[in-house]
């Protein structure tokens, strides 16, 4: 697994690039030929194909533990319980999903979008693999587990210690005992062409390694499937002084001033909310221009930068160069529409592709004024 990993993770790593590349051209395209709805038409379908690709391949770097994590602590008992409620509209009606989150506050540390992301492809396959029952049934568990000798013994690839314990468990077909090993790697699918990669359970083994847990699969052939997760589980105490401290330095605003640069309408608004939300005071402008008179107007007060790359009347990295001869300090995040880097020098720049997580961007606009 280790050699596959690296293998995948150079591969998936170029084939980032190149699509990075490829929906930048399809975007330009597009604003080149907006008089032509049908041309346009056929450059979204191209456009969504790449997006689908980069899902694959952001799921094969979390396999090869190439993909950038963010690691926080958080209660998973909710977060699991919310995520449930956003996935269970895309799960079949006729299946009956039971739920057993214990109440126990269980804390760890861990990336909040790889284990949605986790949660997801183990009830996707629990889907897939109830399909032909009669009474379809889904499990999901949540549970404090202590692993101990006696554990271990019956779950040999179980490590002690004490584990948050998420489990899936459907009343399928199962997995047959030799296939078992099989079903993590990248590209091992059983299922029609079109319809699986094989890329889900890679990702989920590269994710518990990113949070020092483990994964591993049971159950018995023709009755179901249960997928075990383990994630190391956190002490209460350490979790809530951490993540309060996390939440007030690490990416909550303390009143600094952001000015938010960006040409299309929805942007600035919703942005202007969220960060405000965030703790922050927003001042906006449309444009490079506008931002460059701004910030002549009101460096002193402005304590961050974010903005668009492609805008009109005066673009983002122009806009930056005569902002930085104001002031060759200033803090300027590029939010850019496409791959990073397709359209500047991004060596020593902060950028941000759209459309990017909130927590992801709130942790880097509190990391790049703490700079
Ligand atoms: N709950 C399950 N019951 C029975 N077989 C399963 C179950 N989960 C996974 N498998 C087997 O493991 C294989 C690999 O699963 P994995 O999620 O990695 O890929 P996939 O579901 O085939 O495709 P993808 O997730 O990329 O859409 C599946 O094709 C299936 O054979
Ligand atoms: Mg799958």
């Amino acid at each position: 697994m280790q050699a596959l990993g690296t293998l995948v993770g150079g591969i998936a790593h170029d084939f980032n690039n190149m699509l990075a590349g490829i929906t930048g051209n399809i975007y330009l395209a597009k604003k080149l030929t907006q008089d032509k709805p049908n041309v346009v038409e056929k450059l979204t379908n191209a456009e969504d194909l790449s997006f689908r690709a980069a899902e694959m391949i952001k799921q094969l770097l979390t396999f090869a533990r190439k993909d950038r994590v963010n690691m926080k602590l958080f209660a998973l008992n909710s977060f699991i319980n919310e995520t449930i409620k956003l996935i269970q509209s895309s799960i079949p009606e006729n299946i009956t999903v039971i739920q057993e989150i214990s109440d126990e506050v269980i804390h760890i540390s861990g990336d909040k979008s790889q284990i949605h992301q986790i949660l997801l492809n183990l009830i996707n396959n629990a889907c897939d693999a109830v399909a032909q029952e009669d009474a379809p049934r889904i499990t999901i568990r949540l549970e404090v587990l202590k692993v101990d000798k006696a554990y271990i013994k019956k779950h040999p690839s179980a490590q002690a210690g004490d584990y948050a314990h998420l489990s899936v468990a459907d009343n399928g077909p199962g997995i047959p005992e030799n296939n078992r090993a099989r079903v993590f790697e990248p590209f091992y699918t059983t299922k029609d062409v079109g319809k699986g990669t094989g890329l889900g359970l890679a990702m989920v083994f590269g994710a518990m390694k990113n949070h020092h847990g483990f994964v591993e699969v049971d159950g018995i052939e023709n009755e179901g499937s249960i997928f075990n997760i383990y994630l190391p589980l956190m002490d209460p105490q350490i979790a809530e002084t951490s993540s309060n401290r996390n939440n007030v330095n690490t990416t909550q605003g303390l009143g600094e001033t952001i000015l938010l640069v960006d040409d299309e309408a929805d942007v600035v608004d919703t942005g202007k909310h969220v960060l405000r939300s965030m703790g922050y005071r927003v001042m906006t402008a449309i444009n490079g221009q506008q931002a460059v008179a701004m910030y002549k107007e009101h460096s002193g007060k402005i304590d961050l930068i974010v903005m668009d790359v492609i805008m009109p009347v005066l673009s983002g990295d122009k806009a930056a160069k005569q902002i930085r001869e104001i002031n060759p300090a200033v803090k300027i995040i590029f939010a850019t529409g496409y791959d990073k880097g397709a359209q500047i020098e991004t060596e020593n720049e902060v950028v941000i592709s759209k459309p990017f997580a909130i927590e992801k961007m709130s942790a880097l606009i509190r990391k790049t004024i703490d700079s």
